[in-house]
């Protein structure tokens, strides 16, 4: 009998950036067995049901399509490896905290392990393929691991760096800007390569499917990260110039995307960038740079980090000294813990360090989130007694003296203002770190409103 599938794929990390990619293979290559593995085990039940363990628009329909007719969701990782023909593997690579390069560099400990048990359990050769992102040459290290130890059985490492963005991350899937595929130069790198290409083929035009060495494909994640990130930092460096000269943010952001050599995109200045990857990819684009002795180049690609801590401060600054310089005893609600709209997501989210800020001059912290207040208590899991959580904004925001717009969620903007506004103490102040309230509206209704780069609306 011809077996069921014509190729086994496996992704070790169940997270945010291999379950969706996975759910994309699967949904669009039903020839192609698709198996999701991670340690932990609640994550693996969750994605069995429909409550899946992330939010992300339009993931329930594709998981749906797929689980059970080519996706499957397991915790035997070493009979999954030792089945699979190509393995992704997409676990966390977080900024180590202890040792040599704390604080900067990637705690690889979780790559390591994995591909130690995918050499413990391999019995054929086999391709894989690094999704996490990891520092230039660790494909290397990996092969070495791998391919040194005595066993009979050949891997190929490839790099196939993710560039989707949570909240479209399946829109990013599905028609990415690019697929970008390193791998050794020699013929098994190239047909190991060959093999990759042929998965992504089966849905993104062939012109779009980059290929490189592992070095470049490495390396291009961290810059494109490094630029994403760069471009914010440069956009809210203006914006302070901006409020310091009465002009204005959102014109200065039009006129400069207007030249077709900039663009318009990723020029909404803010409260700071967040994420789980700006900062920590970052962080190691430095530290590479500081390994190397490049100290100019790794203090060009620190200044990114410390206009967004700058950002984020100001913020907190701006609310401490419009509010007659206390808060102290204060109802301050914050709209929106996510780091952005549209996901559930909190890692390095502003919003945890306005918070902590907060409640250090001694404010009465509410959040308010439609997607985030789970992972919200998780950040503030030290200081629950001190912070209130609502998912009703109407309700978080009533007694409140400001209400400050940390996540862009559609919803803020269409509120029924003048309720929030009567439900308020006064004065009633709104700090929008996002510019996505209509601010004269606001000012109509009553409020003082503080936009990001654009002048303040102040009622006395
Ligand atoms: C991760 C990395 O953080 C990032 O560097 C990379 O670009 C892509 O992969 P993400 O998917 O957002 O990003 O992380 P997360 O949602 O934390 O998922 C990682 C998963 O790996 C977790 O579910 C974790 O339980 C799992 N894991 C971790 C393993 O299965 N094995 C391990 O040894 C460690
Ligand atoms: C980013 C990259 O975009 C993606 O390609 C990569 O694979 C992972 O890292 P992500 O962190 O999920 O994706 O979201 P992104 O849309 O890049 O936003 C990052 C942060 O920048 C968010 O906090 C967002 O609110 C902020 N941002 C974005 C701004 O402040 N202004 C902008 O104009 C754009």
């Amino acid at each position: 009998m011809p077996p069921l599938f014509e190729k086994r794929i496996l992704c070790i990390g169940a997270g945010y950036v291999g379950g969706p990619t996975m759910a994309m293979i699967a949904s669009r290559c039903p020839q192609y067995q698709v198996t999701l593995v991670d340690i932990n085990h609640e994550k693996i039940a969750a994605w069995q049901t429909d409550e899946l363990p992330i939010y992300e628009p339009g993931l329930l329909r594709l998981v749906q399509e797929a689980r059970g007719r080519n996706l499957f969701f397991s915790t035997d990782i070493p009979a999954c490896i030792r089945e699979a023909d190509i393995i992704f593997v997409s676990v966390n690579t977080p900024t180590k905290t202890f040792g040599e390069g704390a604080g900067k560099a990637a705690d690889l400990q979780y790559w390591e392990k994995t591909a130690r048990s995918i050499l413990q359990a391999s019995q054929h050769d086999k391709i894989i393929v690094e999704k996490s992102t990891l520092p230039v040459r660790t494909a290397k290290a990996m092969e070495r691991i791998l391919n040194q130890s005595g066993k009979k059985v050949r891997f190929e490492v490839l790099s196939n760096p993710e560039f989707l963005a949570e909240g479209t991350a399946v829109r990013d899937l599905e028609n990415p800007d690019r697929v970008l595929i390193g791998s050794r130069e020699t013929d098994s790198g190239l047909c190991a390569r060959q093999q990759l290409v042929d998965i992504y083929a089966n849905w993104v035009p062939r012109e779009k499917i980059l290929t490189s060495n592992v070095w470049s494909a490495e390396l291009s994640k961290l810059a494109a990260n490094a630029f994403l990130a760069q471009r914010i930092s440069s956009i809210n460096s203006i914006s302070v110039l901006c409020e310091q000269t009465h002009a204005d943010i959102v014109e200065v952001s039009r006129a400069i995307g207007m030249d077709r050599r900039i663009g318009s995109r990723f020029l909404d200045a803010s409260v700071g960038f967040g994420g789980s990857c700006f900062k920590k990819d970052i962080l190691n684009l430095v530290y590479i740079c500081e390994h190397y002795g490049l100290s100019e180049i790794a203090r060009y690609w620190q200044s990114v980090l410390l206009i967004n801590e700058y950002q984020q401060n100001r913020f907190v600054k701006t609310m401490l000294h419009e509010m007659f310089n206390t808060v102290a005893g204060k109802r301050i609600t914050l709209f929106g813990f996510a780091f952005k709209k549209d996901t559930g997501d909190t890692r390095e989210s502003p919003g945890i360090w306005i918070a902590r800020k907060l409640l250090a001059e001694r404010a009465q912290v509410v959040v308010t989130d439609p997607q985030a207040l789970d992972n919200a208590r998780q950040e503030l899991k030290d200081a629950l007694d001190a912070v209130e959580f609502e998912p009703d904004p109407y309700r978080a925001a009533r007694g409140a003296h400001a209400v400050a717009v940390i996540t862009e969620w559609d919803l803020y903007r269409d509120l029924a203002w003048e309720r929030v506004y009567d439900s308020m103490e006064k004065p009633a102040f709104v700090f929008d770190g996002r510019n996505i309230l209509p601010h004269p509206r606001l000012y109509d209704i009553g409020f003082s409103v503080f936009p990001i780069g654009r002048p303040a609306l102040r009622q006395f």
